[in-house]
């Protein structure tokens, strides 16, 4: 089959299509056949191997897995003998199940997997870029609770993960605002954002308003910063394990006062969240926000177009 392979850390200039053993699948296993996925900021740490942290899950000299991508949209191609929840022809979205893999034609997916069926109708590219809204997901409703009337800033409301914050801060009944780059500034509105402040021109740490959620979809900023706009008990919900984020989850506890908190939203996924998801676009509740899209062989375009900042929503490629 037809990959894209990452040999070594370093620029988008490393990445090589290559044919490669289309994987052999097990028992209890699902082939898909990989229709689209996408590049997002991990995926540029993850072929940069920077910073050097990232390289504690993704391999310390060299990737450990030589083809990268973790979200896929595509079909059932072939099921293990013990498979009994998916069949061949099945549209399915999901996340790999090791976080790598699916910028290639095919991915081995065991049944049990962050996979499910899609009803709704969206494209392959919509499916593949809806994904990232997992994390403002467990984000938004598990880890902070947000109901309906609360104030809730998403800082980096124009990025993968920021565009599915704001709209699903929406569907909790929340009031949005939203921080992006100028570029932006009017998509943000258009998916919902009821403020939108443009982060060259505004710091929303010294403004007056007062927030019950601040989810720092940007990693640009902190805690400490964001404390004076908190509401009494208002979260400051991080993307990123700095260790300054891990040292204030620890001192700041749930229910009294102000506090961070951080989830490794990746670990926290099930196959519900996606069927949910699914649902809600197809009631019109979200909606993929499709940067822009590139074919796999010019998978390396996808990390140049993230690199170089300024985009709205996913990069996706097609397979
Ligand atoms: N915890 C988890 O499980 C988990 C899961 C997924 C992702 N993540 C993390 O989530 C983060 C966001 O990922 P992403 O793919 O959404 O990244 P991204 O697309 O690069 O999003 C960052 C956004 O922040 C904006 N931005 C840049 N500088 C800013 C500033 N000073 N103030 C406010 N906004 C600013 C950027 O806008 P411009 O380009 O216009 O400057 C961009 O839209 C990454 O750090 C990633 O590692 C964590």
């Amino acid at each position: 089959m037809k990959a894209i392979v990452c040999p070594r850390y370093g620029t988008p200039d490393v990445l090589e299509p290559r044919e490669v053993p289309t994987p052999r699948y097990g028992e209890h296993d699902v082939l898909v056949r990989v229709r689209a996925t996408t590049v997002a900021r991990d995926d540029c740490s993850f072929l940069s191997g920077e910073p050097f942290a990232a390289r504690l899950y993704s391999g310390l000299l060299r990737p450990r897995f030589s083809v990268q991508g973790s979200l896929f949209s595509g079909e059932v191609d072939a099921v293990g003998a013990g498979v009994t929840r998916f069949a061949e022809g099945d549209r399915v979205f999901g996340l790999s199940p090791r976080d790598f893999g699916t910028q290639a034609e095919y991915l081995r997916v065991p049944e049990d997997a962050v996979m499910a069926r899609r009803e709704s109708g969206m494209t392959h590219e919509e499916a593949a870029c809806l994904l990232e809204a997992t994390t403002a997901l467990t984000l938004l409703r598990d880890v902070a609770r947000v109901r309906g009337g609360q104030r809730v800033l998403v800082n980096g409301a124009s990025g993968s993960v920021g565009c599915y914050a704001v709209q699903l801060a929406k569907h909790l009944g929340a009031e949005v605002t939203g921080v992006c780059g100028p570029a932006n500034t009017e998509a943000l509105y258009a998916l919902g954002a009821d403020r939108v402040l443009d982060y060259t021109r505004d710091d929303f740490t010294r403004g007056a308003e007062r927030y019950d959620v601040v989810l720092d979809a940007a990693g640009r900023s902190s805690f400490t910063r964001c404390r004076r706009v908190l509401t009494r008990r208002g979260a400051y919900l991080s993307v990123n394990p700095t260790p300054g984020t891990l040292l204030h989850v620890l001192l700041t506890s749930p229910g009294r006062g102000r506090r961070a908190r951080f989830a490794a939203t990746g670990l926290m996924q099930r196959p519900e969240n996606l069927v949910f998801l699914d649902s809600l676009f197809a009631s019109g509740g979200i909606r993929a926000v499709v940067d822009g899209s590139h074919p796999l062989e010019r998978t390396a375009d996808a990390y140049r177009r993230v690199e170089r900042g300024g985009r709205m929503g996913s990069v996706v490629v097609t397979v």
